[in-house]
């Protein structure tokens, strides 16, 4: 290995998931049971991927952990929060994504995963009605409790290094408040002053984590670490930050498949995506409120891809009076579906001469499948950034991300093409792993 200036991974690395429901406990079975070699880590780009290091004939395709220092599945250790009381096997159970057969096997060591009280405001998530819930006064006494849980879990797990993962339920849409959110101090002022408005409590989870060197990873649609103050804060305490939203079903359809209408100079004059689901999460997001949130992450995705400006023949109208082609996002909470998730895209293309044509894709997908190898490539790659001494908004993550973080102050743009968040995948493992960046067909 060419490590040149990465930190070895010594030692256990704490993935501490805030949520145990579906995705958590998806992503901790499958852990556990890879681990025993009783299933596969399918999915999962840290344990299959392998990429080009050096041109020509040096060339050679190698797995990330021989590039770069990954932390082995052996020494992960599970810690979780959640509203609900319930252990991971209870949670896993419940969730009834996987089948009894693939839990029962790591039984014991998911119903030590208890999860702690959490840091919860009923306003931000009306549906859920959990009472394993801290007693805090104030946001920053959440900050606070969050801290010593932390402290205590390191400890009590001997873990080395500690990483923080939002898989919790998507919270009422914040929308980024320049008094509150752009300064570090304003923020902490804010939570100090219990400020419910502006400080989510997710906002409390990624102080804690970011001031106690664990790096924060957004899994949800929340604005929480995509605002200025948190990316002082993280430049402040040197550790990596990512979100938001996991691209897992139907956006990651649509950053794979629209560069295929942009690539050949095709027009668009309409996407509509629909989908039925019905977990928890698909519950919670039948509230507007929370939808609105998501919904804000869905559509960010076409139009950093296929641009009006850019082509306005092909991209600059839906009828004669739009600027831009039509594009709509609907969730549809249908019980009956649980987290077996179908989705549906309808797209209005249009050719030669501007003669119209449709495509059509069904996606009949498994949410928290697509979710838990994320989770895996999120954490130890989060952790890898830290030791690798990279700090700030990890935009090398873009690949797993439906809404990816990018400086919108300095008029930065969201990278959504799949393959050009791949590029940037490779390239920081390859430098990471002290090879040279490059950009040359594989
Ligand atoms: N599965 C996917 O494909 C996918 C894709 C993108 C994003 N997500 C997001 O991942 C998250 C988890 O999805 P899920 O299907 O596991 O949902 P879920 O409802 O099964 O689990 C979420 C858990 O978070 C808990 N929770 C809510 N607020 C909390 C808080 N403040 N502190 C601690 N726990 C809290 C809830 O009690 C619940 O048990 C959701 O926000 C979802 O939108 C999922």
């Amino acid at each position: 290995m060419n490590q040149s200036n990465v930190k070895p991974a010594e030692g256990k690395l704490g993935i501490m998931v805030v949520g145990c429901g579906a995705v958590a406990t998806t992503f901790m079975t499958g852990v556990l049971m890879a681990r025993k070699g009783l299933t596969k880590p399918v999915g999962s780009m840290t344990q299959y991927d392998k990429i080009r290091i050096g041109k020509g004939n040096d060339k050679k395709y190698l797995p990330y952990s021989e590039i770069v220092p990954i932390t082995k599945l052996e020494d992960i250790v599970f810690g979780s929060w959640d509203v609900y009381p319930q252990n991971a096997y209870q949670a896993a159970m419940y969730a009834e994504v996987l089948k009894e057969k693939d839990i029962e096997p790591v039984r014991d060591e998911l119903e030590k995963i208890v999860p702690m009280k959490a840091a919860f405001d009923k306003n931000y998530a009306k549906r859920l009605d959990g009472d394993n819930v801290k007693d805090c006064k104030t946001r920053w006494e959440m900050v606070e409790a969050l801290r010593e849980d932390i402290r205590n879990f390191k400890k009590a797990n001997n873990c080395a290094r500690i990483v923080v993962l939002w898989a919790a339920s998507t919270e009422i849409y914040v929308p980024v408040c320049e008094e509150v959110h752009y300064k570090l101090s304003d923020l902490e002022a804010a939570m100090k002053a219990d400020d419910r408005e502006h400080i989510a409590p997710s906002m409390c989870y990624a102080y804690a984590a970011l001031v106690e060197g664990a790096p924060f990873i957004m899994g949800a649609p929340n604005t929480t670490v995509d605002i200025p103050a948190m990316w002082e804060l993280a430049e402040k305490t040197k550790m990596p930050i990512a979100g938001k939203d996991f691209k897992t079903g139907q956006t990651l359809v649509k950053s794979g498949f629209s560069p295929i209408i942009g690539t050949r100079c095709l027009g668009l004059s309409g996407w509509f995506s629909t989908n039925i689901l019905g977990n928890r999460d698909g519950l919670v997001l039948d509230e507007p409120a929370n939808f609105r949130t998501k919904e804000v992450s869905k559509l960010s995705t076409l139009e950093t891809i296929l641009k009006p400006e850019w082509q306005p023949d092909l991209y600059g109208h839906g009828n004669d009076e739009d600027t831009q082609y039509y594009h709509k996002v609907r969730i549809n909470y249908y019980p009956p579906r649980n987290d077996n998730k179908e989705g549906w895209d309808n797209i209005d293309i249009f050719g030669w001469m501007g003669y119209p044509m449709q495509i059509k894709i069904n996606f009949l997908c498994r949410d928290s499948i697509l979710a838990a190898p994320l989770c895996l490539d999120l954490c130890l790659l989060s952790d890898l950034a830290a030791r690798a001494g990279r700090y700030g908004t990890q935009r090398f993550l873009s690949f797993f991300l439906k809404s990816p973080m990018h400086d919108y102050t300095q008029g930065e743009e969201a990278v959504n093409h799949l393959y050009q968040q791949y590029t940037m995948l490779k390239n920081a493992i390859r430098e990471m792993g002290g090879y040279e960046a490059d950009e040359e067909i594989d």
